[in-house]
């Protein structure tokens, strides 16, 4: 089935059976934000293939026989099985704060997964790829992994920083070792099988140097699944672990559910994918694949291993104190500027750095300054100028194709699991609504419609297409923020009934129809900057020195910025409408400048070189979305762009024409 959405320009491919799973999260502690992390993208990318059409199961779970849990369980004076279950608690509560939509939730000891698991092992037993052995060696509990010498630094366990236990058990054994060629094979076969590129060329090299049989079973421990053949013996954790995701979908108990979804063949087309942290790959690029090709399984589509998050640089884990509770953020914002955040501001596959600091600055600098502003004005527009009441009217042409080229860059930055991309797509198309306003200028034709010189008709077609854009925006932007785009539908006179969006009808550029736009109170209220201690002789509002910087010709090539770096900042056209000399500063000014739709305090330091008098009317070029800074007890919204000659004053960076105030600069 080919559906064709966006005006029939944009073609979707054929609908596909998307079965996504995350890693299932061991259960002695609280989720996390570097736990939760995974979580939210796999949100994200679910949303999107709902958005897109696609008949979606999204699964997540708890890993609860490990020894750790045993272990937490003792401690708290609870049976295991009581302990999981007020865990499970803990868990969903969390991942209904960040309003994460799976449509199942999986727990190792439900029957489910015990019968799945006893099926696969069985099944391995039968075909002789478990047999008896004996096992000496490291073995990390909070890792819950053998670990080789060469695997340890210094006697420890790289990851958690602790020396392994020694022992020494019989064990049963899979033959992983007789899977290395038909894993290469697959590899070879199937270059997305791994993603990202890094994560498939570890697992490559680590395949190229081959593989040793691993133990697949644990001696003397009653918390765990028994082997079926010998029940004494529990199978080993992560070999129950990964066979959840088979579990999850009938695996061992509905044959027809299975099928359903893990079947690789037929119509429609299934995909299943599993999005693990980078630290678990082996597990699922290696040894699940491996456990599927002896059970006579299809391997998933494709494993994606996705970086870490990082606090101070740090990987997030209790052992290290370097834990940040992701519920933090929700109470004081809500789930989605935290959803933003992660999902923008973390190149999706590498790691990324958290901190409370860069959150706020991005809040403010996307939600409060940026859409929501965007939002306000246009609302409060429709309000003050057609009481609410908008009619359609036919599309501003280069608007909508912003919009169009938005969607395909959008919709292609989704398919490629690049969810960084994709926020910053919806956000250059923001960008173009802000210029839209700017160069149209509603005001300025209400102005003249009161006035009897102007055309009704012109004001009612930017009202219309301006609510429509970002109406379209935040279609796009509802995987990652689905509440807050909920809301600015609502605003636009869009209100959701609750259905589920469809890209195919709901991407569609309206010009038909009539909307009641309500306004409201600012989505994303801007935060106070905190005080910042900046000295005048730092110049804040000036570049940096030229002098510290080398010449233009000589910027080495590594530390030359991309284009998309350069886009971040957000230069504009301002106008001065009031200029005055800060009190007791020699350098200083206190500007009231006009952005074209709103209006702003800025202090520069020219007052050496410009009269304050002289400023005002001029057009001058301004950093919009810098931090906010206070210079001399004022707080400054931007920074005003001029030459600093070595040992000179500054000069304005002038133009020989007057472009409207808001017009970007690039
Ligand atoms: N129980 C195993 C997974 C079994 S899947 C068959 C496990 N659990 S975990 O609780 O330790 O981690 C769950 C997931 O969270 C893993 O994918 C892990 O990589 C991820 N993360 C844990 N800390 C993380 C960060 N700091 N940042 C990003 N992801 C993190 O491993």
């Amino acid at each position: 089935m080919t559906r064709t959405g966006y005006n029939g320009r944009f073609r979707y491919s054929t609908m596909s059976r998307f079965y996504l799973t995350t890693a299932i999260d061991y259960v002695n502690n609280r989720p996390h934000l570097g736990t939760a992390y995974e979580k939210i993208a796999a949100d994200v990318i679910a949303r999107y293939h709902r958005l897109a059409g696609d008949d979606v199961r999204f699964v997540m779970g708890n890993d609860e026989h490990s020894q750790n849990v045993f272990r937490r369980s003792t401690e708290a004076g609870l049976d295991p099985l009581a302990y999981c279950d007020r865990m499970e608690g803990e868990f969903r509560t969390v991942w209904a704060g960040l309003n994460i939509s799976f449509d199942d939730f999986i727990r190792t000891t439900q029957p489910r997964h015990k019968a799945a698991v006893q099926a696969m092992v069985q099944h391995a037993f039968a075909s002789g790829d478990i047999y008896e052995g004996l096992y000496e060696g490291w073995y990390c509990v909070s890792c819950e992994e053998f670990k080789p010498d060469k695997g340890l630094i210094d006697g420890q366990c790289p990851v958690h920083r602790t020396t392994p236990d020694w022992i020494k058990e019989k064990n049963y054994f899979f033959r992983l070792s007789k899977y290395r060629d038909a894993l290469l094979e697959h590899y070879a076969t199937h270059q997305d099988f791994v993603a990202p590129e890094p994560r498939r060329n570890e697992m490559l090299r680590l395949l190229e140097g081959g593989l040793e049989d691993i133990s697949v079973s644990r001696a003397g421990q009653a918390w765990g699944i028994p082997l079926p053949f010998a029940p004494e013996n529990v199978v080993y954790v992560w070999y129950d672990a990964l066979i959840n995701y088979a579990a999850a979908v009938g695996y061992g108990t509905d044959p027809a559910l299975f099928d359903q979804w893990w079947a690789q063949t037929g119509e429609p087309r299934r995909q299943v994918v599993h999005l693990v942290g980078k630290d678990i790959t082996r597990f699922h690029c290696v040894v699940w694949p491996a456990m599927l090709m002896s059970a006579g399984l299809p391997l998933p589509t494709q494993i994606f291993g996705h970086g870490w998050v990082l606090f101070k640089g740090e990987k997030m884990s209790k052992s290290l104190g370097t834990v940040v509770d992701p519920l933090d953020a929700v109470e004081k914002f809500g789930p989605d500027p935290l959803r933003l955040f992660l999902s923008k501001e973390i190149v999706f596959g590498n790691d990324g750095d958290f901190s409370w600091d860069r959150f706020e600055e991005k809040y403010n600098a996307d939600l409060a300054n940026n859409l929501g502003n965007l939002v306000s004005r246009v609302t409060a527009m429709a309000d003050r100028y057609r009481q609410g009441h908008l009619r359609a009217t036919p599309a501003a042409p280069h608007l909508a194709a912003a919009g169009l080229e938005a969607a395909t860059r959008w919709k292609q930055a989704f398919d490629d699991l690049s969810i960084d991309v994709a926020c910053a797509v919806v956000f250059q198309f923001v960008d173009r609504i802000n210029e839209y306003i700017a160069t149209e200028a509603p005001w300025k034709l209400a102005k003249a419609a009161a006035g009897g010189a102007g055309d009704n008709a012109a004001l009612d077609a930017v009202l219309w297409n301006a609510t429509e854009a970002l109406r379209v925006a935040a279609v796009m932007l509802s995987p990652v923020m689905p509440a807050a785009c909920d809301e600015i539908r609502r605003r636009v006179g869009d209100a959701p009934t609750g259905a589920q969006l469809l890209w195919a009808q709901d991407g569609q550029w309206r010009e038909s129809g009539e909307r009641f736009v309500v306004s409201g109170a600012a989505l994303w209220p801007r935060l106070e900057p905190k005080e910042t201690p900046v000295s005048e002789e730092i110049k804040p509002e000036v570049a940096v020195p030229a002098e510290s910087q080398p010449p233009a010709s000589q910027w080495p090539l590594e530390s030359r910025i991309s284009i998309e770096d350069f886009m971040k900042v957000d230069l504009r056209v301002a106008k001065i409408l009031t200029a005055e000399r800060v009190p007791n500063s020699k350098k200083l000014v206190k500007l009231t400048i006009d952005l074209g739709s709103e209006q702003r305090t800025l202090v520069a330091g020219i007052a050496e070189s410009y009269e304050a008098d002289a400023l005002v009317g001029r057009t001058v070029a301004i950093v919009a979305n810098l931090k906010p800074a206070k210079l001399m007890g004022i707080e400054s919204n931007g920074m005003i762009l001029a030459a600093s000659p070595d040992g000179g004053k500054p000069m304005l960076v002038a133009f020989d024409q007057a472009p409207a105030p808001g017009t970007r600069i690039r």
